[in-house]
């Protein structure tokens, strides 16, 4: 099997046979750091870096020279053409011509996307604003699995901005994929997103439940939990009584605590002034005397701010450093894939089959309407077509291919309504029956009723147009 030309856009773009595999070059090219030299030879990384970085960046270039690869780099986005208005697809294409795989972080959500559209050459994302940053996923699980030989059943305790880190995000997928169960605790306000949440449960079964009833256990162990979720590949009997299963769930300990620090940058303007650090729990030797932190693996993907005290350095169950020491074999395992330089015997593990939903891609199309979307740019949205995943029917749902967010669009018609499927160009509200009788591929959606009646659609209960 083979890797090669592939993109890493998302963490679903490997199957868990794919991770392992890579798992297992990254542990043979770590016992031999100095023999690689030669497998990317001649070839051309381009890291282009438009947010900043230390690790991912100097890690992928640490990688591609130990493969004795070269790299061409822009990390200065006013230094490139994007600043005069450039979009990515021309980006894509010029670079592409130039390097044999490129390396991108940036702060639209769906860059990195756009990207592996245009290029023509594999790409990696390297992090796109709060979306994804799957390579940083592969670190983490990467010494998950180096600890604790597997990552099946399990619990994984995901602390502090769950709302806006994009490593979050693509850990809580892989932690799913594996049949981990994952334990939130957000501070208070950057809870899990919900179409985050959606996607977990449709695509990767399991059950979440919410605890809000938790406070005694949670002083108890200082441990602000918000929401578990219990993977279908471990079911838990006690599931209707949440807090009872919690506790016991809890006696044996949580194996990982994975610290994120407040991502300000990403902060909408109600919560810039907002104090999060007071609620913001450290996470210090204090609370690491808690008895379900014996044996846990404290992780982070760093840089840190305040959430994790120095003191913590030296306990041998802090694991922030060894995770970024590791990005050098994990990177330099995935760059010799997707470049075709190994190929890769995939073992034989269970991955969770991928979900096929109906595509939205219409003439007639609402925009994302998430601010940070890169679809919805001024540079952007004169090519990128709008499209969806109809992801949920009741309430319709549509997810946005680029940056994955949801949304429940208010108004739907059909392009059916020549074929008396409706009587007249009608639009109708998205909750009701006429809703459920459109098909799929006829599906028109609107987010205002204005869009509807610019584009010549009636109201439902019009009446003059009768014929
Ligand atoms: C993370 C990122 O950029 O998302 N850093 C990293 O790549 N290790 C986490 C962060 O910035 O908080």
């Amino acid at each position: 099997m083979s890797l090669e030309n592939k993109s890493l856009v998302t963490i679903d773009d490997l199957s868990n046979g794919e991770i392992m595999a890579l798992f297992s070059l990254a542990d043979g090219m770590s016992a031999n750091m100095k023999e690689q030299h030669g497998l990317c030879q001649g070839k051309i990384m381009a890291s282009l870096f438009f947010e900043p970085s230390t690790r991912t960046r100097l890690s992928f270039e640490a990688a591609m020279q130990r493969l004795g690869g070269s790299v061409i780099t822009v990390s200065d986005i006013g230094a490139t053409s994007l600043s005069k208005g450039e979009s990515i697809a021309d980006m894509a294409r010029v670079v592409g011509g130039y390097a044999d795989i490129i390396v991108i972080r940036h702060p639209w959500e769906g860059a990195a996307r756009v990207m592996a559209d245009y290029a023509g050459i594999p790409v990696i994302n390297a992090g796109d604003g709060g979306h994804q940053h799957p390579t940083q996923t592969l670190c983490d699980l990467y010494t998950i699995q180096k600890e604790r030989h597997t990552i099946k059943g399990l619990k994984i305790a995901l602390w502090g901005d769950l709302k806006y880190g994009r490593t979050i995000h693509s850990l809580i997928f892989a932690l799913a994929k594996f049949g981990a169960d994952i334990l939130f605790c957000p501070s208070p306000g950057l809870e899990v997103p919900q179409h985050v949440i959606d996607k977990l449960i449709t695509e990767y079964g399991g059950d979440l439940e919410k605890l809000g009833s938790l406070d005694q256990t949670a002083k108890d162990n200082l441990f602000p939990l918000d929401a578990i979720y219990t993977t279908p590949s471990s079911p838990h009997q006690l599931a209707m009584m949440p807090d009872i299963s919690v506790q016991i769930e809890l006696k044996e300990g949580v194996d990982a605590l994975y610290v994120t620090r407040p991502q300000k940058e990403r902060f909408d303007a109600g919560e810039e002034g907002r104090d999060f650090k007071e609620k913001y729990p450290v996470v210090d030797k204090k609370l690491l005397k808690g008895r379900v932190f014996r044996k846990t693996l404290v992780m982070h993907p760093l840089p840190r701010v305040d959430e994790l005290a120095y003191e913590v350095d030296a306990d041998e169950r802090s694991m922030y450093f060894k995770q970024a020491t590791r990005g050098i074999p994990v990177r330099m395992a995935l760059l010799s894939f997707l470049l075709g330089a190994r190929g890769l015997d995939v073992p034989e593990v269970d991955s969770p089959p991928p979900v096929d939903y109906p595509v939205y891609r219409h003439d007639i199309s609402p925009v994302c309407p998430n601010p940070k979307c890169v679809s919805i740019q001024a540079t952007e949205i004169k090519y990128l077509k709008p499209e969806f995943k109809i992801v949920k029917t009741r309430p319709l749902t549509l997810r946005c291919v680029y940056c994955e967010h949801g949304f429940e669009p208010k108004y739907v018609a059909s392009t059916d309504w020549h074929e008396g499927k409706l009587d007249t160009k009608k639009y109708h509200d998205a909750d009701s029956h006429w809703a459920r009788t459109i098909r799929p591929e006829n599906l028109i959606v609107f987010n205002k009723a204005e869009e509807a009646q610019a584009h010549g659609f009636k109201p439902s209960h019009y009446t003059g147009g009768h014929h």
